[in-house]
């Protein structure tokens, strides 16, 4: 698939087809991650597969997690947020409105429930960083997701970035003998998109680039 194309076309899926996907087609998704930039070529990036019956008891552990401690999906800002970008969150999630009533759920269940859930994908893709990095390094992770989100939609597959679950890592971690000094960084929900869910039509806006660019 053309570059571009893959860029324009991908956004991330919040409903799933429940079919399985071949070891085999992940590989090659991770094949193509694993060739994102990273500083020092120091590749930082751990990746966890988990699928089938794992897949299951992840999703399990984190709907148990989230009923217990009630950590909803944030910005996970450390500071307000400047009241434009606020808007971009607030205007995100009033525009998916229209799509969760028309599944019959609220967009906070949705958002939060279907994050634990990895909206109902066969895989999820942990991504993991060892404890002795600093920041800089959480850029190599980043870029790496940007990597594996267009790796898999220009493989006709479909991806969502899950924030949330890093609330929940202590679980995580303890479900997937995940080593104290490494930090759960990311997940992924990867899968068939269902293109039948009206969540599927839903694409999210973007700010005008006269907002975001400051020439000189
Ligand atoms: C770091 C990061 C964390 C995210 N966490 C979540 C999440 O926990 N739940 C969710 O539904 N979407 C999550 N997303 C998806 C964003 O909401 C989505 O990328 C954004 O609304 C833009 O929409 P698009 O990806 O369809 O272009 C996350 C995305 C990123 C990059």
């Amino acid at each position: 698939m053309d570059a571009l194309k893959t860029i324009k076309e991908r956004r991330s899926a919040r409903a799933f087809q429940p079919v399985p996907i071949p070891k085999e087609t992940v590989k090659e998704i991770l094949e193509l991650t694993i060739n994102a930039p990273s500083g020092n070529n120091l590749q930082p990036w751990e990746f966890i597969v988990v699928m089938d019956e794992e897949k299951d008891s992840l999703n399990r552990r984190l709907l148990k997690a989230y009923k217990e401690k009630q950590i909803s999906c944030s910005s996970g800002a450390v500071k307000p947020l400047p009241k434009a970008i606020k808007k971009r969150g607030v205007q995100t999630l009033e525009s998916m409105k229209p799509y969760v009533d028309r599944i019959g759920s609220s967009v906070d269940s949705f958002i939060n429930e279907g994050s634990c859930n990895f909206y109902g994908a066969p895989v999820a893709v942990i991504i993991c960083l060892d404890d002795c990095f600093s920041a800089r390094q959480m850029v190599d992770v980043g870029t790496a997701v940007g990597y594996l989100v267009l790796a898999a939609q220009a493989s006709g597959l479909a991806t969502c970035p899950i924030g949330l679950i890093t609330e929940y890592a202590d679980e995580i971690k303890d479900l997937l003998n995940i080593p104290e000094n490494k930090k759960v960084v990311i997940g992924v929900a990867l899968g068939y998109p269902d293109r039948e869910n009206p969540m599927s039509q839903f694409k999210s806006s973007r700010a005008d680039l006269s907002e975001l660019v400051r020439w000189i």
